[in-house]
């Protein structure tokens, strides 16, 4: 970590080189590391007499296999970049090997490109990969593209062949919103046109050329508008607890942050102020700024966890259910509505469900069919539906959240950037109708906030158990009480949902609406569901909001198989019953619960009393004394 006052430090531009794979890449960039003197030295040399040696002619793309082996043998430092120098600036190249590689590498930002070179052979004219890739970029919003029509030497540097295919490409580009800076000729294994400086092999040949050399079409791009000034936005990698504190580490993909700023976290809206930076070397810095990678803590315990994002409560990103996204799917086995996938945006993954397939977009006259499924290659905007909440921003806006990819059974499967999110009530034709008792009244009357108690654990935990107790004691207290319990609701509202993960997911969605109508009504809600996803208990607390405290009823599975208070445990393990929780289906403990309520270790009594004391004030706060009613 670097202080701020070197705000805009000098990079190189990254760029990327795209094309069909027989157009002249490799040549290309290994003409242009020799040309630019970008080569170690001797390397040449080497690889000559390799070739001489094997019995082949030298070719410029063994540069290319040379930088590749040695990647392979985990020579070079750094595995995906080559880095070359003009005489106004450094480069470096994000390597494109394949598709998936290189959409990998443009989505996750691993490589936000600044610029793209388009090469196109001379000879073969715009090919369905070259409409392809530069569809791509057109998607992945680079915008700034220099095109280099290559191997001009096979067409004996032809000028009506270079005007011709330059016609076709600009047509394309244009059809796509792409306007390129430059339409330049050349010839990498000759080296003509390379650099402004004459080149060795075949001098002249492209005399009637009054345009840029490759060198030259380069330096002519812009850095890249700074993301500084861009809005915050800083997506939680991990939480680490150090002696007391707990650090959030990240990396800030816009804007600043600085000690003693106040930030939103999101889902969810909570708020924390920076109490300091934390690093692990040298000298701790006051402020931070986009590219770093940071460690903060806040100052106050907030939950937070990794896949939240960080950014300043003026401006935060949007959190919705359905998200609309142009996508471009690299499966074989088609897309198809139902698919669910890992949405990986930033460092969050959502489970998703493809809910509809809008239209697909012909890559290569730019119509647009409907259609029930998304074929290899193939764009399209569809819409995703989240289990639980999806914080992100539109491409257009901010292109680090704004983009995903996407998984399935941990393979890449697809890359894409949010258009916007989809509103359920602008979809249904719904408004929203205030109540004419306001939240605040009821509070005043009762005496305490609504809220909800989410308890979750293992069957056999004693949710149930410590959830009757909780209510018959807050009862007492004068609070409006009311126990949510699963071997309840399961019996009627949701009597029609089995065990499988997506049945789990929508009993903990209904649970949380109803538990957030009674939060609304002014009731204290404790809820006892298993409630084994965390992705499912994150969705409830986004449901729910701020009055949300999800409590962990933590007893081990060997005593809770040991108590068996239903006989379920010993059905289970004899077969009887599947996807049971703990023995043939998973329990995700809570990442940061806002209390634990150990029943290993506790009598009933006493984590009865470690209830009241962690959460009874929590809603009682704030409320004028002596208000409550009756
Ligand atoms: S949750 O996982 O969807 O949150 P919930 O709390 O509603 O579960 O219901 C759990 C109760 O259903 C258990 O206490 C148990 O009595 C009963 N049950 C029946 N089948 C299963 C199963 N396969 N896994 C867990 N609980 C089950």
């Amino acid at each position: 970590m670097t202080d701020t006052n070197a705000d805009r430090p000098s990079r190189p531009l990254p760029i990327v080189i795209v094309g069909h794979v027989d157009h002249g890449k490799s040549t290309l960039i290994g003409r242009l590391l020799h040309e630019t003197g970008s080569l170690p030295d001797g390397k040449l040399d080497e690889l000559h007499t390799q070739a001489q040696r094997r019995g082949v002619p030298f070719e410029w793309s063994f540069v290319m296999d040379a930088l590749q082996i040695e990647r392979d043998q985990g020579i070079t430092v750094d595995t995906t970049r080559i880095w070359f120098a003009t005489r106004k600036r450094g480069y470096v190249i994000i390597d494109a090997p394949g598709h998936s590689e290189f959409l990998k590498n443009m989505v996750t930002g691993a490589a936000g490109a600044d610029a793209a070179m388009l090469v196109v052979d001379a000879q073969q004219g715009v090919s369905e990969q070259t409409r392809r890739h530069a569809y791509l970029l057109a998607l992945l919003g680079v915008s700034q593209i220099t095109v280099a029509i290559n191997k001009m030497d096979l067409v004996g540097y032809d000028k009506d062949r270079f005007e011709a295919v330059e016609a076709d490409v600009r047509a394309y580009l244009a059809n796509i919103g792409l306007a390129p800076l430059s339409v330049i000729p050349i010839a990498a294994r000759a080296g003509e046109n390379i650099t402004d400086a004459p080149s060795a092999d075949e001098v002249g040949r492209l005399d009637w050329w009054r345009g840029p050399s490759l060198t030259g079409a380069l330096d002519a791009f812009e850095e890249r508008p700074a993301v500084l000034d861009q809005p915050l936005r800083l997506p939680v990698q991990d939480v680490y607890r150090r002696e007391d504190e707990r650090v959030i580490v990240g990396r800030i993909e816009s804007g600043r942050l600085r000690v003693g700023d106040t930030i939103s976290l999101a889902p969810g809206g909570r708020q924390a102020k920076i109490a300091g930076f934390r690093a692990w070397n040298g000298s701790t810095p006051v402020a931070a700024v986009a590219g770093q990678s940071v460690a903060v803590t806040f100052d106050e315990e907030v939950f937070v966890e990794r896949g939240h994002i960080i950014s300043t409560p003026a401006d935060a990103p949007g959190e919705a259910n359905r998200i609309r996204v142009r996508l471009f799917w690299l499966d074989d086995k088609p897309l198809m509505v139902g698919d669910r996938l890992s949405l990986r945006l930033a460092t969050a993954a959502h489970t998703v469900t493809v809910e509809a397939i809008e239209r697909v977009i012909d890559v290569q006259d730019l119509g647009s069919i409907p259609a029930d499924h998304v074929e290899r290659n193939a764009v399209a905007e569809v819409v995703l539906r989240g289990r639980s909440r999806i914080v992100h921003d539109s491409f257009d806006r901010l292109a680090g959240t704004g983009r995903a990819v996407l998984a399935r059974d941990h393979r890449l499967v697809g890359g894409c950037i949010i258009k916007e999110a989809v509103d359920i009530a602008a979809l249904r034709n719904l408004t929203t109708v205030e109540q004419t008792v306001t939240v605040a009244e009821r509070a005043l009357a009762n005496g305490h906030r609504g809220g909800v108690l989410w308890l979750t654990g293992l069957s056999g935990s004693g949710k149930s158990t410590l959830a009757m107790a909780l209510q018959r004691c807050l009862f007492e207290r004068g609070r409006q009480v009311y126990v949510l319990d699963g071997d309840n609701v399961r019996q009627g509202l949701n009597r029609d949902l089995g065990f499988g993960p997506d049945a789990r997911a929508e009993n903990i969605r209904r649970i949380a609406e109803v538990a957030r109508l009674f939060a609304d009504a002014g009731f204290l809600v404790i809820s006892a569901f298993i409630s084994p996803y965390r992705e499912d208990r994150d969705n409830a607390r986004a449901i729910i909001g701020e009055e949300f405290r999800e409590i962990y009823v933590r007893a081990d599975l060997a005593l809770c198989e040991q108590r068996d208070p239903k006989g379920l445990y010993v059905r289970a393990r004899a077969g009887e019953i599947a996807e049971f929780t703990g023995i043939s289906a998973p329990y995700e403990e809570p990442a940061s619960p806002d209390l634990v309520v150990d029943t290993g270790t506790h009598s009933v009594d006493s984590a009865l009393q470690v209830l009241l004391n962690g959460v009874d004030s929590d809603f009682t706060d704030a409320i004028p004394a002596g208000a409550a009613v009756g």
